[in-house]
């Protein structure tokens, strides 16, 4: 069992871990774009919500050829979001590049081209009449929280870009209290490879070639010994902990436990619950994450959603939603999740 660390502990985690990886360079943007969109939606009284999505990658080179990716299209977060926007949310959407995007997710990554659901009619392109429907009503939608302005996009690659952004932004919604929260459907790195043991150049396949030693002097978490690849890697700090006790503490925290045995599932979720105090955890298995998942909160202990699986793209909206009716209600302390 693992020990819960101090507070001291986890701040000088914290602290060596952001001295040691240095930020991404379009931090500094992204914190003044998303100053901007905080301060905006605050002075409107709005509630917001942070969600991240997608897979965070670790990289084994500097000039970065091979990386460890951890699973996620992003189909939980740009959906979930979506969700958000419709409540009435002002969502920051901190996302992998290239993962799922609120609105446009219903057209891209998809076996059919986007082109597929358009025709030529008249010299004109228009939406084939079996996408009319569809289409409209995501449009209008997307319509809505672009004219609002309540949809700021950010993205990260890496989980070092991940967690400065995370941080940062955290701390900017802070001020927010409650009517701020953290929706984590990231799916996060455990372990990674500090800047410090990263060799600069593509790792070569023969030993023949291969750096035994980096800039520094050190031996690199990756390398070939022999024809082996060895990767040697370090434990990423559980940010979740900072979050919750230093960056946002008023804040709803939301996080997700993603398992492949399902006799884990439950017990980590109370674990990750009693271990870090906050709101709720959502707990999904790999294989069935699309139609079912379990709420464990402190309030109402463990609770199933499940949709039949042929209805597969309504099952996260009846997540999203409960989650809607989870924050208005949760000063008074009265959420009756409703199953689909
Ligand atoms: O995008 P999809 O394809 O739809 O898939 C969605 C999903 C399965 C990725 C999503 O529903 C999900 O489960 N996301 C969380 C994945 C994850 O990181 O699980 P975990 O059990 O490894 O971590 C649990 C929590 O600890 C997470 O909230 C994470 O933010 C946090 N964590 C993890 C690592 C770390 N170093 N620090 C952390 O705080």
């Amino acid at each position: 069992m693992e020990h819960l660390p101090s507070a001291e502990t986890a701040e000088a985690a914290e602290s060596h871990y952001f001295t040691q990886n240095p930020p991404p360079k379009n931090l500094k943007s992204n914190v003044t774009l998303a100053r901007e969109f905080i301060d905006r939606h605050a002075e409107q009284g709005r509630r917001l919500v942070l969600v991240t999505s997608g897979g965070t990658t670790v990289p084994l080179e500097t000039q970065t050829v091979r990386y460890i990716d951890n699973f996620s299209a992003g189909t939980r977060g740009a959906t979930s979001a979506e969700y958000f926007l419709q409540e009435g949310y002002a969502v920051i959407f901190l996302h992998r590049q290239f993962s799922l995007l609120p609105y446009s997710r219903h057209y891209s990554h998809n076996t059919r081209s986007f082109l597929d659901f358009m025709k030529e009619e008249n010299g004109r392109v228009v939406v084939d009449e079996q996408h009319q429907e569809e289409m409209l009503r995501v449009l209008r939608q997307y319509s809505v929280a672009k004219k609002e302005n309540r949809l700021l996009i950010l993205s990260f690659v890496t989980i070092t870009e991940y967690l400065w952004e995370l941080r940062e932004v955290a701390k900017l919604m802070r001020p927010l209290g409650h009517k701020a929260m953290f929706y984590l459907a990231a799916a996060v790195s455990d372990f990674f490879v500090p800047q410090d043991r990263m060799v600069e150049h593509k790792i070569q396949s023969s030993e023949e070639f291969s750096q035994n030693t980096n800039r520094n002097g050190k031996t690199p978490a990756a390398r070939t010994e022999g024809r082996s690849l060895i990767i040697d890697l370090e434990p990423v700090p559980k940010f979740l902990k900072q979050l919750v006790d230093g960056w946002a503490p008023e804040g709803m925290i939301v996080s997700f436990k993603l398992e492949t045995d399902p006799s884990m599932l439950v017990k980590k979720a109370q674990y990750s619950l009693e271990k870090y105090a906050h709101h709720l955890v959502i707990g999904n298995l790999l294989m069935t994450r699309k139609w079912e998942v379990v709420f464990v909160s402190a309030l109402e202990g463990e609770k199933w959603i499940r949709v039949p699986r042929n209805r597969r793209s309504r099952s996260v909206s009846g997540v999203e939603a409960w989650i809607g009716r989870a924050e208005a209600g949760k000063a008074e302390n009265t959420v009756q999740p409703k199953a689909e």
